[in-house]
């Protein structure tokens, strides 16, 4: 569905936001580049806090740029770590709420890319659909 080009396009582009991570207290810096229908692609990087809980990831930082742009529809997301970790459970919440079909690139910096649907990262998830279905009964 996503030629190479684009793929390895928004890995790079990943890989290279993670040398704007603000990551004094972990050293761990986090990449992600998120691709929108429109074609712009928005780019994040984890930034984090000397009170430890107000770290925001990497990718919740390119998907709530990306709406505050205006944009909220998403076709595919990158994310990018030494080690090809897998996005927190809070990052796979505000994936779903927006795209639970968009898959996600998972990659390392050793050319390692494991892909899954925002969906099949969070299974069961708490849906928009459900506060919708509440409000109806
Ligand atoms: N981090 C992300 O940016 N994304 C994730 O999905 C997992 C964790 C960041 C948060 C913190 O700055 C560092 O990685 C270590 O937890």
């Amino acid at each position: 569905m996503f030629s190479e080009e684009i793929i390895q396009d928004l890995i790079s582009r990943a890989i290279a936001a993670r040398q704007r991570a603000y990551v004094p207290y972990s050293g761990f810096p986090v990449g992600a580049a998120l691709l929108t229908k429109s074609g712009q692609i928005y780019t994040g990087c984890n930034i984090e806090n000397a009170s430890y809980g107000m770290t925001v990831c990497a990718e919740r930082v390119a998907i709530l740029k990306a709406v505050s742009e205006g944009e909220t529809e998403f076709v595919l997301l990158a994310v990018a770590t030494e080690i090809g970790a897998s996005p927190c459970g809070a990052c796979r919440q505000v994936m779903v709420e927006f795209a639970p079909d968009m898959p996600v690139l998972i990659a390392d910096l050793a050319g390692q890319t494991t892909t899954l649907s925002a969906a099949q990262l969070l299974p069961l998830a708490f849906l928009p659909q459900h506060l919708q279905e509440a409000a109806r009964l």
